[in-house]
């Protein structure tokens, strides 16, 4: 594994803003091969990272699908995450800004901030573009904006425009982090007990009541301190541990932006100029991107074909169910 942090001069965004002197941070595993045929690019969601070696194991592994024998594989933080690429406190410390300054980004600034590394790498051909969720959401833009790069896509548990749905969840996780008073100041932790909150909420839409009550029901006839309680409690304290408050801000926001069709025509037809060998796998019980999204990016890539699975996991099993993930890809491609 490789890590590196690379600076670029400058990213025009979507709004027209332009965010000069930014970082992106990377990690490689495994090498190319004679003919650089043999990439595969990951795109992370929400609150994931570059090493996705930790975080989809079972899919990605020395002795997995997607390996460092068979392929060269690239995982970017992305923009605004707090995994070493440019996020809104870091930026606002080091330019003595108010972080709420930051400029708003969108799925599709995250994207082209993509193509300045592939560039810089030199990468010509792409074998396997991967992506759920808000990593789906940036493989879809890349797949559209680069028809002839890639010549496999992934798409898991995501959509071609963030529902209304989404964007509800999302905003319920903004408001309990605006809710808490140290939001806006200039310190890494703050935000942190909002952070929390939202996380709790979050979760409720990565899980479903099924999950909740196997898992979280109490034997005992308490009337107090449940086991979803603590659950819910820990969940947020660990991600406090590993992420702030402000990326969280922002990256939520750019997915509420992503639209693939946005000012382009409709959505169906941007989707048929979509060129990869597309495998798009959707979860039965996912109630944040319900499966009618993926059937819908299916039915309108012409390449694409729709797996759906069920797994008890809700959301969360695009990052768990990863023998159902790795079954589908082999017999696809
Ligand atoms: N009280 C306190 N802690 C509890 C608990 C309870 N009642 N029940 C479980 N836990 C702890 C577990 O011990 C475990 O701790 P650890 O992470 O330190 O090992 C943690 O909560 C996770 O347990 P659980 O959710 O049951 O594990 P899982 O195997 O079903 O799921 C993850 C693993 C990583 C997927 C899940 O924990 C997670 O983080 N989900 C959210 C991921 C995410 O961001 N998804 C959306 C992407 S867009």
């Amino acid at each position: 594994m490789a890590s590196q942090i690379l600076n670029f001069k400058e990213l025009k965004l979507e709004s027209g803003t332009v965010l000069s002197d930014f970082s992106l941070a990377y990690e490689t595993f495994g090498n190319y091969d004679s003919e650089k045929n043999n990439v595969v690019w990951v795109c992370h969601a929400l609150t994931a990272n570059a090493d996705v070696f930790d975080w989809w194991k079972g899919l990605f592994g020395n002795n997995d699908f997607f390996n460092p024998k068979d392929y060269f594989i690239v995982c970017v933080n992305m923009l605004g995450s707090c995994y070493g690429s440019e996020q809104a406190i870091t930026y606002a410390i080091k330019n003595n800004l108010n972080p709420l300054d930051f400029p708003l980004f969108t799925i599709r600034d995250i994207v082209k901030s993509l193509e300045l590394l592939r560039n810089h790498l030199r990468i010509k051909k792409i074998k396997y573009l991967i992506g759920g969720s808000m990593g789906g959401q940036q493989a879809l833009e890349w797949a559209y904006l680069q028809p002839l790069l890639f010549e496999n896509l992934v798409v898991l548990a995501t959509n071609a425009r963030h529902s209304a749905w989404g964007i509800a969840f999302n905003e319920a996780q903004r408001l309990a982090i605006k809710a808490d008073q140290t939001f806006g100041s200039l310190a890494e932790n703050a935000g942190e007990k909002g952070l929390k909150a939202a996380r709790a909420c979050a979760l409720l839409s990565y899980r479903n009541y099924e999950m909740f009550v196997k898992m979280q029901t109490d034997e005992d006839e308490k009337t107090e301190n449940f086991k979803a309680i603590s659950y819910q409690q820990y969940q947020g304290e660990k991600l406090v541990k590993r992420f702030n408050a402000y990326s969280y801000w922002y990256l939520s926001k750019a997915m509420d932006s992503h639209h693939i069709g946005r000012n382009r025509g409709s959505m169906e037809e941007v989707l048929k100029t979509i060129k990869a060998k597309t495998l798009v796998i959707g979860i039965s019980s996912d109630l944040l991107f319900p499966i009618e999204e993926q059937q819908f990016i299916a039915d309108n890539i012409p390449t694409a074909k729709l797996v759906i699975f069920d797994s008890a996991y809700g959301h969360d099993g695009f990052l768990i169910e990863t023998q159902k993930i790795a079954n589908a890809i082999q017999q696809y491609f």
